[in-house]
């Protein structure tokens, strides 16, 4: 399976996902792209020779198709990717978007809810439990079918930062655990709860 990620930052996710895929024979990241031509993650993909660019213009979903089309594409993955997918591009990859996101969904997410205001929000609430969810997208902010998620606890006295990094380290096993079995059966599909995660 040829994979796209999509970043826009810092690419820890993406790092993940390339250690978890080295060696796989059913899994290839061949495609590197992002809103940001400053982004370090375009960085981490060049350090290991793969092709990675900004776009001229993320709106355009014709940029993004002809993109995809040219790296022979099988699955896009948007592994802290900020900006809205063009509709366009989820209508020619339907079913084969793949989105992370740093907590656990339907909670928690939709417009606005990126980076630390997701954690912030968690610890504003209350909640004892959190974690990252890995779902479809589709034309609507986090809320396209769920795929699995890993729960991490939110301990008191937790910051918004604390917390992140705690889901960060899960997001890091999930995301690529969910690659793993979409490329193993042709297709995304629902991991099975609650996950095993390895350590
Ligand atoms: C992650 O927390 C991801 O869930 C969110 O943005 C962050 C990206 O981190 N959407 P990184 O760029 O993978 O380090």
């Amino acid at each position: 399976m040829r994979l796209a990620v999509c970043v826009s930052g810092r690419g820890s996710n993406l790092v993940a996902l390339l250690d978890a895929l080295s060696g796989s024979a059913k899994a290839e990241v061949v495609l590197v792209l992002s809103n940001c031509a400053e982004a370090p993650a375009l960085d981490r993909a060049r350090e290991r020779g793969i092709p990675a660019a900004a776009f001229t213009n993320h709106r355009d979903a014709s940029e993004w198709i002809a993109l995809l089309r040219e790296h022979r594409v099988d699955l896009v993955v948007l592994a802290g990717y900020l900006k809205l997918v063009p509709a366009g591009v989820i209508q020619a990859f339907r079913n084969r978007i793949l989105n992370i996101h740093p907590a656990l969904l339907p909670e928690f997410g939709g417009p606005g809810m990126y980076g630390l205001h997701v954690h912030e929000a968690v610890v504003a609430s209350g909640a004892t439990v959190s974690g990252a969810t890995v779902h479809l997208v589709d034309e609507e902010y986090d809320r396209g079918a769920i795929l699995a998620q890993a729960r991490v606890p939110v301990r008191q006295g937790d910051s918004a930062a604390t917390l992140a990094a705690r889901v960060l380290k899960a997001e890091h096993r999930l995301l690529p655990a969910v690659v793993l079995a979409a490329a193993e059966a042709g297709h995304p599909v629902p991991l099975p709860e609650p996950l095993e995660l390895p350590a």
